[in-house]
This record gives structure tokens, sequence and C-alpha cells, in this order.
């Protein structure tokens, strides 16, 4: 018996290598210090001999279960070779541990990599497993299988149906939380007990998808943002995927893989095939395992390097217009207020003066641009910003000089093209011709005009999506070459950021997030459904990497109307931004942005760095909380919004995740708009207002209130009015 014992942050994760040698992980969750014989005691003390209405050996579950010794749920690898060899039965080759082959009894490690080897002989697969513990407490697990037939006699290839990993959850957790979604609304939570078989969340959007689930929660009964215990199961992959509880007799766990399309993968012999990461985070609430995706991708991501800046996109401003007066001004007016970063969106190339046409011709539009983008880009940056362009790689019109040119570059599976999806088709990035022209377009538009942000944009699902020669499904290898495409315009420019966005936030995972540096969550700026949406992505993304956009009063997807202090304050714990028509501000609405700006700019490293947190958010008469705080607890932000109209005028609102033994001077945004002055209780009234130059809490004003009692008791909050934000600051007092 071969144990492998991981752990870091709180977490432990436990490898037994029982049944032949199938990794099985008995234990995943809170940190256990056994001594050795404990363990190996444990891993045997599950052993059971055959009883009635089960297998005389019966089945342990593992990490890819197998239905040839007893699984009856879905198996890890569903694989046929001219329909034999579909029941593999693996036996361990190699088990080892960073490299090193592990021996029997138990192996201690804070983390690391454990990889095995296994091989079913008669039906010619091998597999590979590897499971991480990253230093933040995550786990990521991935398989491998190869067609290890001879190539002089076997004819048939190995044809992968699926490739899950499984991750085992407590049976104790009998709740799961997931999302769905729509254009202009995504993450729209549904929560319910769980029951005996699958609840499968599959995506065959050939994108991750508006409606995906993002991740699988699965709590202890009642949990919340702070409360329970916590896993959630998530898939680290753009293309068709599988998000899956599964409970059996005794059994319950995440299962997560690549969701492939018939025919999509056949390996001859020697060739293989790796399903992607599927990711495991376990901890204390939903924000204690969220916090652990939060600090994986902060590791990664070049959005950590330097302050978020302040970024004006154009889209909601003049959408398709394009008029270079027009752009000068904004950016003018923009950088007045303090912006930083101005992305010039859709509607600067060849032909594209609307929707229908031009996708694919990417060299600005002589008649919008008759000398080019250099000139803005060059007014952009004498103004002090940055300059950034929106493109859609992957996409091409049908009208485009790309798709007269090379019509055998668009993905179909027949002779027929797909439907089209907002006039336009995909773009066949595996076949190399296609691949290479596009990045050297990119490649050209990055030095030509000096673009150090890219905003990447994919606008709709892939139907039928197949290589266009042979009709084969292609989402697999255009999501790899998609990878791939990012991945060296990443090396030849090391400070290029670029944005994640599928008319809004349709590709959000951990496979793009590791090569992109934030994401659009959604097309809506509605405050009133943006707070949820920020809420709910933010249990993988950190508030850093999301786009957090003040557009106009008028929501362009709901119609709602709502004010700038409102939308403001929604915005503010992300990264923030305008997308709006910044020529319509008067005086007042100028001053109240540029303060805003002035506010973030102040706090962003603390919104950058924080831990994230959430309260309120399962109960629609409550006022809902999402908030950082700092490492060292030393300060904390939050927003708090008001629910839709509620039969309380009051409610107590607590604030997570703060010392209780410190005290925190207060102060606050917009303590007027909360409705009418007697409703609003003193401390809100008497708090200084939330600067960006920090006077109040410098001079000393303001309530200071225990931290205790802020968490644990709480504070009332006015919630006689719907829609209103505050945006909450506190301060250690020196001392406290
Ligand atoms: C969809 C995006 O989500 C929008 O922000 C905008 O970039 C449009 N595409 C442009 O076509």
């Amino acid at each position: 018996m071969r144990v492998i014992h991981l752990s870091a942050e709180g977490v432990s994760v436990v490898i037994a290598t029982t049944n032949d040698g199938m990794p099985e992980i008995v234990h995943w969750g809170a940190a256990v210090t056994s001594a050795e014989p404990d363990l190996l005691t444990f891993v045997e003390a599950e052993n059971r001999t055959g009883m009635v209405g089960d297998s005389d050996v019966p089945y342990r579950a593992s990490m890819l279960p197998e239905h040839s010794r007893g699984w009856f749920g879905a198996p890890g690898l569903s694989a046929h070779r001219g329909g034999s060899g579909w029941a593999p039965r693996f036996a361990l080759r190699s088990l080892a541990l960073d490299g090193e082959e592990v021996g029997a009894g138990v192996t201690y490690a804070d983390g690391g990599r454990v990889s095995a080897v296994l091989h079913d002989a008669y039906a010619e697969i091998e597999l590979g497993l590897e499971i991480d513990l990253t230093s933040d407490g995550l786990i990521r697990a991935r398989a491998r299988v190869r067609n290890t037939a001879d190539a002089d006699t076997a004819a048939v290839p190995l044809e992968i149906h699926a490739l899950a990993v499984a991750l085992p959850i407590p049976t104790w957790a009998q709740e799961v939380l997931d999302f769905t979604g729509r254009w202009g609304h995504e993450r729209i939570p549904q929560r319910h007990p769980i029951v005996r078989g699958d609840h499968s969340r599959i995506s065959r959007r050939g994108r991750t998808g508006l409606d995906a689930t993002l991740v699988q929660a699965v709590g202890t009964p009642g949990f919340s943002a702070s409360t329970g215990e916590v896993w959630i199961g998530h898939v680290g992959f753009s293309g068709n995927h599988e998000h899956t509880i599964e409970r059996t007799d005794g059994r319950l766990h995440f299962r997560g893989g690549e969701s492939l399309l018939p025919g999509e993968i056949r390996l001859a012999p020697g060739e293989e095939y790796s399903g992607p990461w599927v990711f495991g985070s376990y901890g204390c609430g939903l924000d204690g395992a969220a916090a652990r995706f939060h600090s994986y991708l902060r590791e990664r991501s070049r959005s950590s390097r330097r302050p978020r800046p302040v970024t004006m996109n154009v889209w909601e401003a003049v959408y398709f217009d394009h008029d270079h007066r027009v752009l000068v001004d904004l950016a003018a007016r923009a950088a007045e207020l303090g912006v930083e970063r101005y992305v010039l969106d859709d509607g600067w190339f060849r032909g594209r003066n609307d929707d229908r046409a031009g996708l694919g011709d990417w060299t600005p539009d002589p008649v919008a641009w008759p000398a080019g983008l250099r000139p803005l880009a060059d007014e952009v940056r004498a103004l002090g910003m940055e300059f950034g362009l929106w493109v859609e790689p992957e996409m091409i019109n049908e009208d485009s000089d790309l798709a007269r040119e090379h019509p055998e570059w668009i993905l179909r599976a027949g002779p027929e093209l797909p439907p089209r999806y907002r006039f336009q088709q995909v773009l066949d990035l595996t076949q190399p011709g296609a691949f290479d022209h596009i990045l050297a377009a990119l490649d050209g538009l990055i030095d030509d005009i000096g673009v150090s942000y890219l905003k990447w944009d994919h606008n709709r699902d892939l139907i039928a999506a197949g290589h266009p020669r042979s009709g084969t499904p292609a989402v697999h290898e255009q999501t790899l070459a998609v990878y791939r495409l990012i991945d060296e315009l990443r090396r030849r420019h090391p400070d290029l950021e670029i944005e994640s966005c599928a008319s809004g936030g349709g590709r959000v995972d951990l496979g793009i997030l590791e090569r992109t540096d934030r994401i659009h969550p959604s097309d809506s700026h509605d405050p009133h459904d943006r707070f949820g949406i920020l809420r709910w992505t933010g249990l993988l993304v950190p508030p850093e990497m999301m786009g957090s956009h003040v557009a106009s009063p008028v929501s362009s997807v709901t119609g709602r109307i709502h004010d700038l202090q409102f939308r403001c304050a929604v915005a503010f714990l992300g990264h923030f931004g305008i997308e709006w028509d910044i020529r319509d501000l008067d005086a007042t609405d100028r001053r109240i942005l540029s303060d805003w700006i002035a506010r973030y700019r102040r706090h962003r490293e603390l919104i950058a760095t924080g831990r994230t947190v959430g309260a309120g958010e399962l109960d629609a008469t409550s006022p809902q909380v999402r908030g950082v705080v700092a490492a060292d607890r030393s300060e904390a932000l939050f927003t708090i919004v008001t629910p839709t109209t509620s039969p309380d005028t009051i409610a107590r609102v607590r604030f997570p995740g703060l010392a209780a033994d410190r005290s925190y001077r207060v102060s606050v945004s917009g303590s007027d708009s909360f409705g009418p002055p007697w409703q609003v209780p003193a401390w809100l009234r008497e708090s200084p207002a939330l600067g960006g130059d920090g006077d109040g809490e410098r001079e000393g004003r303001g309530p200071v209130i225990a931290g205790a009692v802020l968490a644990r008791v709480g504070l009332d909050f006015p919630t006689f009015h719907p829609d209103r934000a505050a945006v909450v600051h506190l301060a250690a007092v020196v001392g406290s």
C-alpha cells in the first residue's frame, strides 16, 4: 500500500493506491495530522469483503472510476477500439511525487505533484494521472491516455468518448450551488439539495458559455459565504466541457472533463489525448474556497504586476460610429477625469460599419481611419493613457476579403456553412495557414500601433464546427489552437495584457484565465444585476480581474435607470472603468465620476490584493455585501446594496473578515442617497465621505467602531429605497 499525504494552507489530500494501483483520493478537505500507522489503518479500514447485492471485490472509488472493477456510475475513461477494449482495467506502472518514485508506507509533502502511469495490456491503453496540491491549497488533476497498440497491427484507432477526473466529497455535503445565465445576465445562482444520480452541467457551445455554470459548489446544509464546509469544482477549459455532481451508493464526487463530440478524438498508435485541468477548492464557506482560486490566479496573471489602470472603453459611447474627432474628444475628456487606459472597441477595421461585415480583415478601415490608427494611439498616449484595441481573432464574416480569399478556412461539418450567429462564422485556426495569418495580423497591429492591451472577443457559439475538408469535429483542436495563438502573442509581447470577452462573460474559465489578464463579466452594466454577476463570477475570479465599468444612466441591456452614485459604488470593487459617452456629462456628474476615479486609484491596491468576502446574497430581503479585506486586516472595503423593496426599512449588516480585537475608523460614500434622513442611522450620517485623498482618516474624523461589533454584531443599514449602495472603508486605528 502506498499512501501520499499532501497538505497546504489548511487542506489535506490523502491519495492511496489500492485496487492494484489506481490512485484513490481517500480524503480531500480539512487538514489532518496523523501519524503514519494511523493513516495506513484508516485506508485499510475502508476495505470490505463481498456481500449480498455487491461484487465479491467491492469497488473503491478511484480518481478515474473503472467499470471493469464494478463501478456503475460514469466511467472515468470511456473508449473503445472498433468495439473492443471498452472496459479497461489499469495496473499501476509508476507512482511518483515531484518526479521521485514513491515507496510503500506513507509519504508526506507540503504540496507537490503526484504522477501515476498505468497500463492495460489487453486494451493497449496507457493512462497518465497528475494531481497537484498547489501552495494555495488548490487541487489540480488531469488525465491523459495513449494508444500503445503496435502501429503495424492496429488498423483501428482508439476512440475516446470521455475522460473525466473524479474528486471525492464527503456525503455530509448535501447542497449544490451552481449557475446559469444568458446574454446580458450571466451567473444566475441555482441551489438545491443533492439527490441520487448525476447533476450535470454540460456546455456544448464550443466556448465556455454564457449559461455555463463557472463552478459547482457543494457544501454542508445551509452553507453560506462564510459558514459551512464547501468544496468547489471547476474545469479549466474554454471548449465543450462537463461539470457533474454524482451521488451514488455511499459516494459523492465532482466529475469534470472535456465533453467530446462524436469521433472527435481517435488516436492512432502512439498518439495521446490529454484532458484539461480539473480544479478543486475546499474551504470554510464559499469565500474560503474562492480565496484559493484568487491566489492561484494572482500568482500567474500579468494583472498582479502593476496597479490596474482606470479604463475607458468606447463601445457604449460610439458603437460602430467611428469618427476620429469624436474619439479624440472622448480621450481628452477621459484623461481629464483620471482615466489611464483607453480601449478602442469594435468598428475600426476594414468594412466594419455594423456587425454584418469585416471580421477577418484586420487592417484599419480606410474610410474611417485613412491614416490608420497610429495617430489616434499617439494622441491617446500624449494624453498620458495606454492604448488598447478590440479584436475578435477567431471569427470571420462571410462578407470579408478573408472569406472571399479563403472560403476553405471556415469551420463546417458538411457542405453547408453552419447557421450564422451575429452574421459571423468561425475561422479554422487549426489550419496552419489561417493560424499564421491571424498571428501575423495581430502581431503587426501590436507593433505598428503600439497596442498594450487587447480586448479579445468571441461572439458566437460554435455550431457544427467541423474541419472543412473532412467534416470531423474541430472544437477540441480549435480550443487548443486559440490557446497556442494567445501563448505565442504573449511570448512575443511580454507586457501585453489581454481581456477575455465573449459577448460579455461567455469565456470565463481557468484555461483562458491562465493566459489572459482580466475578463468582461457581462455586457450588462446595470448595477442592479451587475452586483450579483460580480459576486458570483468572483467565486473564481479575483475582483481586479473583472472589468467593472460605469455606463450610461439608462442601461443598454435592461433599460433600467440608475443614479451615478449607485453605478459607481457597484463598479468600485473590480477593475474600475467607464463605458459611456462622457460628452453627455454635466459639471456635477463630471465631479462625481472623477471623485470615484480618485477613490479607486487610492484603494486599488487593496482591491487587487485583499481577500474577497460577501454576505446576504442568498436572502432576497437583505442588503447584500461584497468586500475585500487586507491580508493583515488593517483595512477593508465593503460595497453594500439595498434589496428590492423590502418589508423592512432597516436591516442589520455584518462586515465579515475583520479583526475582532481591533477598532476601525469608518468612512462612507454617498450616505445622503439612502432615503429620508430620518431613516439613515447615525454611523452612516456621521461618517466622513470616502475620499480619494484619505483626508477624513488622516485628520482622525469619523466614528471608530470595534472590529468585534462590526464583524459579529453588525450595524443597521437603511433598506427604505431599493437600488442604493454605499462603499464603506474601514481603517484599523493605529495601536488597536
Ligand atoms: C460584445 C462585447 O461583449 C461588447 O463589449 C463589445 O465589445 C461588442 N461585442 C463589440 O462587438
